[in-house]
């Protein structure tokens, strides 16, 4: 993150059905009682027209064709971009705390691991999105693919219906991105009770908002 924000930026990531969702409601909560602004927010989506980007791409049925990785790519990165300038860089000018689903780092993880689209080009894309922000904080919560699926309850959309071969290297790709920025990372076992979680994370958390 730049300098000159005052607030802090933490991203959530992981496979499908690690809890993300749970956790950033728990960790909301830690940071609403201890007087602090909280911003939440979800990728793709959290604006108006990420949400319309959102219900575009995940519109396609089993059977249509799936969007090109390219386009796929373009179209999260669009997202990201409307949600890094209304959203997320004014809430860190406030001084806020922004907790948001997803990041650049899922756009590394899926389309350059998962699709095999080159990293050059996906990094390309992310710093258009990002304008160069990033996490002060990043969580893995890493689970095996074939137990996010067991516990995902909802139909499943055209990335859900992937092969495990994909979700396996979307998880190789989570892993290396946490292995190479290890000071960013914070890799935490999805398999582990809740509240443990929990706990681990908004340890890691509160030095960063210093309270
Ligand atoms: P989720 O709301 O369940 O996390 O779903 C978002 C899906 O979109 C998930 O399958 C991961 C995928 N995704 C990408 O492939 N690239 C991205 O940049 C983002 C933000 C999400």
């Amino acid at each position: 993150m730049t300098a000159v924000s005052r607030g802090v930026f933490v991203t959530l990531e992981g496979g499908e059905g690690a809890g993300k969702s749970t956790q950033i409601a728990a960790i909301a909560r830690l940071a609403s009682a201890v007087g602090r602004e909280v911003v939440t927010c979800r990728e793709p989506g959290g604006t108006l027209l990420g949400e319309r980007l959102r219900a575009a791409l995940f519109a396609t049925a089993e059977g249509e064709t799936p969007p090109a990785p390219a386009a796929e790519l373009l179209v999260f990165t669009a997202a990201r971009a409307q949600l890094v300038a209304e959203v997320i860089r004014p809430a860190l000018d406030r001084g806020a705390l922004v907790i948001c689903d997803r990041f650049g780092d899922s756009t590394l993880a899926y389309q350059h691991y998962g699709r095999g689209l080159e990293l050059p080009m996906v990094e390309a894309a992310n710093r258009a999105a990002t304008q160069g922000l990033v996490p002060d904080l990043t969580l893995l919560l890493d689970l095996a693919p074939e137990d996010g699926f067991q516990r995902g309850q909802r139909g499943l959309d055209y990335l859900e219906r992937e092969d495990m071969e994909f979700h396996r290297r979307v998880r190789r790709g989570f892993l290396n991105l946490a292995a190479a920025e290890p000071e960013r990372w914070l890799v935490l076992d999805a398999t582990t009770p809740e509240m443990q979680i929990t706990h681990t994370a908004w340890e890691r958390i509160r030095g960063l908002l210093g309270t």
